[in-house]
């Protein structure tokens, strides 16, 4: 295979994707043969979630994640574990729990059930998704209304001492943004001077195509990297089509049949787009590149178009095409633009 991303930036840092049921289960051949030949780490994007392990007090179900471990050693893959503790995704018992104690209780058989389960065979876990607001202060989740903030320490804790050897990540969306990376700074600083073993940063990177952020995720990169600790973006993907509140006059409960600027591209994406989504990608590699020494993954969330969440989300069935292999699997104009940032070294 000449053209594959894991083996252009193979020296730089690992190029993952997040895998479904049908890839963990090998049921979708067009995308098992792209995961393999083109990524070296892998991330489960719903599977290894509370609500799907963990249904119900002392019941776990480890059918699916131990097939996607599984998997990912076979195909000798870093392999990602997501999440521990995140606030959706619950079971249905843990949403209910209204006391300190339980959800305490809960939150340390969780993490001890399956951090211990895959001790030594998970490369790095997502302990902690989600847990600030925008404004950097914390997310009032069930978590930080029963046991404060400190849930986070504790939550770290607990995954060191389940799994001593697989590193541990605080995973979050836009805090590459001012204020959410000034709360995750303080938050992550905390966590260093009381002891505790945190060694990378997620940056998720659900980016919109319109966005013009790379002096902010490089600034981000460069403080997150200064606290001593990896960055990874974890989660990354461009959506190119709007978001309902985007869009003057429209909502996320219209249909985009009335409405057909929430659709614009049914059927294909044009050419102008599938360029300006290129050339977001590749000036996003190239600051990639610059920080390569700071930077230990590059996960995106999906491996082809067809796959992504975006086409479910915030408004269901619509058309999107957020990744680098469309809906054909075939590698489109972004994938090419990446690669060449290496060939043209
Ligand atoms: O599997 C059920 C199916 O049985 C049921 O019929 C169907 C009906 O809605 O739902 C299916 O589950 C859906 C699941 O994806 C699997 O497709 C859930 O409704 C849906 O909520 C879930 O969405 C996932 C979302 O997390 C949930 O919060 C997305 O796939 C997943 O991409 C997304 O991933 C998150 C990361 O974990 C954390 N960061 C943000 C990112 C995007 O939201």
């Amino acid at each position: 295979e000449p053209n594959s991303l894991k083996k252009a930036f193979h020296d730089d840092f690992l190029i993952g994707t997040a895998l479904g049921t049908s890839h963990i289960l090998e049921k979708d051949s067009a995308a098992n043969k792209l995961i393999i030949s083109q990524f070296d780490a892998i991330t489960p994007e719903n599977i290894m979630k509370a609500e799907v392990i963990h249904p119900a007090p002392g019941k776990y179900d480890f059918n699916l994640s131990d097939k996607y471990v599984a998997y990912g050693q076979k195909n000798k893959m870093f392999i990602v574990g997501h999440t521990l503790v995140w606030h959706s995704q619950m079971p249905a018992f843990a949403q209910k729990i209204q006391n300190a104690d339980s959800l305490r209780m809960f939150m340390t058989d969780h993490i001890n059930t399956v951090a211990g389960r895959y001790a030594g065979k998970i490369n790095s876990w997502d302990v902690v998704n989600e847990a600030l607001n925008e404004d950097g202060t914390m997310r009032e989740s069930i978590y930080y209304k029963l046991l404060g903030e400190n849930f986070v320490k504790e939550a770290f804790d607990l995954a060191a001492k389940a799994d001593p050897t697989a590193e541990l990540y605080y995973n979050d969306y836009n805090i590459e943004q001012p204020a959410k990376r000034k709360g995750a700074i303080a938050l992550i600083k905390k966590l260093q001077a009381s002891g505790t073993k945190i060694d990378g940063v997620g940056i998720q990177g659900h980016w919109n195509i319109n966005d013009d952020n790379l002096k902010i995720i490089e600034d981000a990169i460069t403080e997150f990297s200064a606290l001593g600790i990896k960055v990874a973006f974890t989660e990354l993907d461009y959506t190119v089509i709007p978001n309902p509140w985007d869009l003057k006059g429209a909502d996320v409960n219209q249909k985009f049949e009335e409405n057909p600027l929430l659709n614009p591209y049914p059927k294909a994406l044009p050419d102008s787009v599938d360029t300006k989504l290129a050339m977001r990608y590749k000036d996003l590699f190239a600051l990639f590149l610059k920080h390569k020494d700071k930077i230990s993954r590059v996960t995106f969330w999906g491996v082809n178009d067809g796959h992504s969440w975006l086409n479910g989300w915030p408004i269901k069935n619509r058309t999107n095409y957020p990744l680098l292999f469309d809906r054909n699997y075939k590698p489109k104009k972004a994938y090419n633009a990446v690669l060449e940032l290496k060939t043209k070294m």
